[in-house]
């Protein structure tokens, strides 16, 4: 905390303005906004812009179906993406669009002077077009019959069905997915960024440490099958920048998008009086991040530090990729109704749950993250509710009754405070190594360390005993402060409970020096819930509204057919009370060599443990399970299996069509509690 005040500008990777927010978006948008967050906190001049990626062949074929112009869609859709972002607290500096004249001018400049350095080159080539809507196709919009494998219906670029990647004119029956009819080949010229220009440079600058190890390895690959060159033109019609000198010939999407980065923040630097140049010249002291989604490491690594390096800008310190959310182990389905979008969450919960349970998972690396709903409710429950607000709720009753919501005037326990204080250096450390999940780690053990001590001190008994009194003040005094510095460090994560914690204390907690001083004999406020617990029904109401929404917006689409079993032959109680079912928590999961479908599960039942080997693997990630409460069968016959001894059954709900979903108790209930 004793360096100097770095100045740090954030990206997130623009999203597309075709189409609306989902949870996949919000994940690296959550992640840039914790960070941005974080870094303020510790004093650091930081900004976050970023904008709406509005140009392109998507954005224009969408407001012509909807009998708009592009510039009515785009916006339509920027007001509705700041809204969304709002709600869940992203603290953006700016949020423009690629589609105004400053991105304009800054990507006229970047090509003007790529093309007098003789980046630039311009040929011929051939590509398929619409004679019916009089335009060239994007790899995207021309389906046909895979060449490799003859799959129908595949992309112009790549194969679905076997991964093969190919040129569109070399698709078999090739159709346009716009009118439908036969393209033909024609030629064009292009214009082309000689991107094996850069090569030497490129690799100077990976090897300054801007990106991820396994990021780095995979450029290694790129730089071995050699740097081809980079079409950045587009014929007309195209929504987008006219390159300059030519009549009927756009940029190409990618090259105005990453100049909106630039452009966001120039809008920025106008508004606040900020100086752009010192924030962009080559050499630049200050700091550059882009967080982005795995799937656009390319245009992120190789052609953007190309055109900056290539035009007399500054290149990103580093950029930060990150994996793809799944929602219960399995990418976002529209049948499922787990393709959620940022709208219908917030329409039934609070912002603050789903950042803390993305910051409980997220690390450094490119891994994707599962959002398990059933363990989400559980650990927010669990985590926040549970051990972090509990803390204030428990000590606050005695504050405001016995004395009148003044805290004591010193702490009975300043060691144990200042353990606290000193587990910042190391929170921080994982906070700026992006490492949000060992942070998460760190403060809970800290949460619980802090219940601890309130257990031991008992002050709802001390409260009714004679002479007391000074006591339980000091105690809840105690507990009050644990609170403030657990909230310090839990703030850039979840914002809207450290407001609501602020106005309960009196107290910003938004300045991590600040915990130096404890809070004595001073004033606080009343009491009032500062989070509750979410209620696993509003899960349902997420993935039943998300399955509306989508047969709205697709009703060609059906869903799958669920196979449901008859029901069984009728029992008595008697018969169903001979199975002994026990909530059990859930201590180890692993895979099995040589069974694909197989988990082992070490579950504590309270006073034993069981291994339990499981057919779930098909639905769960092993690690995800780790933690999870769950119901098992505790008096079924061992079974003894290939890989070990079985010692019972976990509960899980299924139908034909290959879903498995654990059942899970309620949080509250405790390993060992007997299921009836
Ligand atoms: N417009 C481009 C980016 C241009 S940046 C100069 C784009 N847009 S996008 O809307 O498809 O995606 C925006 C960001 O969201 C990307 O970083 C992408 O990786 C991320 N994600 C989109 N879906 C995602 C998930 N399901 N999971 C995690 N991130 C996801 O790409
Ligand atoms: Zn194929």
């Amino acid at each position: 905390m004793s360096e100097s005040r770095r100045q740090i500008l954030l990206t997130s990777a623009l999203p597309y303005a075709n189409g609306d927010m989902h949870l996949g978006h919000m994940l690296e948008y959550i992640q840039t906004d914790i960070w941005a967050r974080f870094q303020r906190a510790q004093g650091h001049e930081c900004y976050f812009a970023w904008a709406d990626d509005a140009h392109g062949t998507p954005v224009m074929l969408r407001a012509r179906s909807e009998g708009i112009s592009p510039e009515q869609l785009i916006a339509r859709m920027n007001e509705e993406h700041k809204i969304d972002f709002r709600d869940f607290g992203i603290s953006y500096d700016n949020y423009s669009s690629t589609h105004t004249d400053i991105n304009r001018e800054l990507v006229e400049l970047i090509y003007q002077r790529l093309d007098e350095a003789g980046y630039i080159e311009r040929r011929n080539i051939k590509q398929l077009y619409d004679e019916q809507e009089g335009m060239f196709l994007p790899d995207r919009f021309i389906r046909g019959t895979c060449p490799k494998c003859g799959t129908e219906d595949q992309y112009g670029d790549s194969c679905e069905s076997c991964g093969s990647t190919y040129a569109p004119t070399d698709l078999i029956n090739p159709r346009s997915a716009v009118s439908g009819s036969v393209p033909v080949v024609r030629e064009s010229e292009h214009y082309f960024v000689r991107l094996s220009a850069f090569e030497g440079v490129l690799k100077t600058w990976m090897s300054s440490g801007a990106l991820q190890p396994e990021i780095a390895n995979k450029i290694q690959e790129w730089f071995t099958d050699g740097l081809r060159d980079w079409d950045i033109s587009r014929d007309v019609p195209y929504f987008g920048f006219r390159i300059p000198g030519t009549e009927d010939k756009y940029f190409y999407v990618w090259v105005d998008a990453p100049v909106g980065y630039i452009a966001s923040f120039k809008e920025l630097c106008n508004r606040a009086g900020l100086d752009f140049d010192h924030w962009w010249k080559p050499g630049s002291a200050t700091e550059l991040y882009h967080f982005i989604g795995k799937d656009i490491v390319y245009f992120h690594t190789l052609f953007w530090p190309a055109m900056l390096m290539g035009s007399g800008f500054r290149t990103p310190t580093a950029v930060f990729a990150h994996g793809f959310l799944t929602v219960d182990g399995a990418k976002m389905s529209k049948s499922r109704g787990t393709f959620i979008r940022a709208r219908t969450y917030l329409d039934h919960l609070e912002p603050d749950y789903l950042r803390y349970y993305f910051a409980a998972k997220l690390g450094p690396g490119t891994g994707d993250i599962d959002l398990n709903l059933g363990d989400f409710v559980q650990r927010v429950n669990a985590d926040v509710v549970g051990k972090v607000v509990n803390i204030a709720s428990r000590c606050a009753v005695f504050i405001q009754r016995s004395f009148n919501n003044k805290l004591a005037a010193s702490l009975p326990d300043p060691a144990l405070y200042g353990s606290f204080v000193t587990q910042r250096t190391a929170i921080a450390a994982e906070f700026e190594g992006r490492n949000f999940q060992a942070a998460m780690r760190l403060i809970m053990a800290l949460a619980d360390e802090a219940n601890r001590y309130i257990d031991e001190a008992k002050p709802w008994q001390r409260i009714k005993q004679e002479g007391e009194l000074t006591a339980v003040h000091g105690i809840c005094t105690q507990g009050i402060n644990l609170f403030r510095v657990l909230m310090t460090y839990l703030a850039p994560v979840l914002p809207f409970t450290a407001e609501r914690a602020a106005m309960f204390l009196g107290r910003e907690l938004n300045d991590w020096k600040a915990i130096d001083q404890p809070l004595l004999d001073c004033e606080i406020r009343s009491f009032t819930p500062l989070l509750t617990r979410v209620d696993p029904l509003k899960i349902e109401a997420i993935i039943e509204d998300s399955r509306e929404a989508m047969k709205a917006l697709e009703p060609a689409i059906s869903e799958s057919t669920k196979v449901l079993e008859p029901l069984a032959e009728e029992i008595g109680i008697d018969t169903f009370s001979k199975v002994d079912l026990r909530v059990a928590l859930i201590r180890n999961a692993e895979a099995v060599a040589g069974a694909d479908k197989l988990v082992k599960l070490t579950l504590d039942l309270g006073n034993e443990t069981r291994t339990v080997f499981a057919g779930i693997k098909s639905a769960y990630e092993p690690a995800d399970l780790v933690g999870r409460m769950t119901v098992m069968v505790a008096n079924l016959k061992p079974r003894k299996m290939r890989f070990g001894m079985s010692e019972g059954m976990v509960l899980a709900a299924s139908d034909g069509s290959g879903g498995v979903f654990i059942l899970s108790p309620d949080s509250g209930a405790t390993p060992g509690m007997r299921v009836t």
